[in-house]
């Protein structure tokens, strides 16, 4: 299965953002207040959201359309150069003045994270940018699968998500959904939606704080959103609901645990993948959970391969 993703073309649109990273050495406090001084070594910038996301498509070998909205701003090209080179097709990303791109800053001394600078924008996009949206999904032929990567940047509205559910109903492909709570509702009857535990909380207005509300929570989202749902946890693995049909849980396998950021974008890329090449959603879902296990023992924003994916099936 894995050495077939080579084969398959998915279709990516959501919030796309970039990941900057400062690295620099402390060696002082500052004069003007209570606070270390970042001597600037070097900066690295990475893909981040839906762009994350089409980059684990990538990286295990599938070929990845990103359809998203960025500002006319420096940041944007930045964006566009590093998606570049993660083989990602860039065009499809679409500039909208009236927006800024997503960006969120870390800046490291000595490897320890010291701050974080978020350039957000939760603006929904205007008409005019969803159309150009619509039509760059439109003109898309021969694609195996969707991903919706939705982070409540804007992009994900109810229009969007209309044209998508006819898009993807025309072209009978999956449609799987990486979802944030507030758009709940216009995910009804997606193939497979994604949300990591707080996200099933914020969708259901309730704590999860066991294995039953796991399950209760699980079999409600499947039953009132009309589709199957993966509801990942952390440390715990995740659980697959499959509609009429009983949980299936999958503990983690990762024992060394470095970075566990992005572990949910690499979570949906696996998952995307293995459905397109005809695997059942437990199979989808164990091939996942083992490329999550890869992801979290890893040092650094490298996504997981698909020679590291196939070298720990054998
Ligand atoms: N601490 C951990 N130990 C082992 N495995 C982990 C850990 N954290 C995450 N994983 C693996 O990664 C998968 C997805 O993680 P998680 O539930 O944190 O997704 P997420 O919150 O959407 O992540 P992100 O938003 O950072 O991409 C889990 O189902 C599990 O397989
Ligand atoms: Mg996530």
């Amino acid at each position: 299965m894995i050495q077939n993703f080579s084969s398959k073309k998915i279709v990516v649109l959501g919030d796309v953002m970039l990941d900057k990273y400062i690295f620099g050495s402390v060696d002082r406090i500052s004069p003007e207040a209570p606070i270390p001084i970042v001597s600037v070594n070097r900066e690295t910038f990475v893909p981040g959201g839906a762009a994350n996301t089409a980059s684990n498509i990538t990286a295990l070998s599938g070929k990845a359309f990103l359809i998203g909205v960025v500002g006319n701003d420096p940041a944007h090209d930045l964006l566009v150069r590093e998606t570049n080179k993660n083989k990602i097709n860039t065009d499809d990303i679409v500039v909208d003045s009236r927006k800024r791109t997503v960006q969120k800053i870390r800046v490291l001394g000595q490897s320890q994270q010291l701050l974080r600078i978020d350039y957000d924008d939760e603006e929904y996009i205007e008409s005019s940018t969803e159309k150009k949206i619509i039509s760059a999904m439109k003109n898309h032929s021969e694609i195996h699968a969707f991903v919706i990567s939705d982070y409540a940047k804007g992009v994900i509205t109810e229009e969007v998500m209309k044209e998508v559910h006819s898009f993807v109903e025309s072209k009978k492909i999956p449609l799987i959904v990486d979802p944030k709570p507030q758009n709940r509702n216009w995910y009804q009857n997606a193939t497979l939606i994604t949300p990591n535990k707080k996200e099933a909380e914020g969708m259901l207005g309730r704590k999860i704080s066991n294995a039953q509300d796991v399950e209760r929570a699980g079999l409600e989202l499947s039953e009132v959103l009309n589709a199957h749902i993966l509801i990942t946890m952390g440390e715990k693995g995740m659980s697959l609901f499959e509609k009429g049909q009983k949980p299936f849980h999958i503990p983690t396998e990762a024992r060394e645990v470095y970075d566990v950021s992005g572990a949910g974008d690499t979570v949906v890329a696996t998952v995307s993948l293995a459905i397109s090449c005809g695997a059942s959603l437990k199979e989808a879902s164990i091939l996942a959970n083992r490329a999550a296990g890869i992801k979290v023992k890893k040092l650094g924003t490298a996504p997981v391969t698909a020679p590291e994916l196939l070298a720990s099936c054998s």
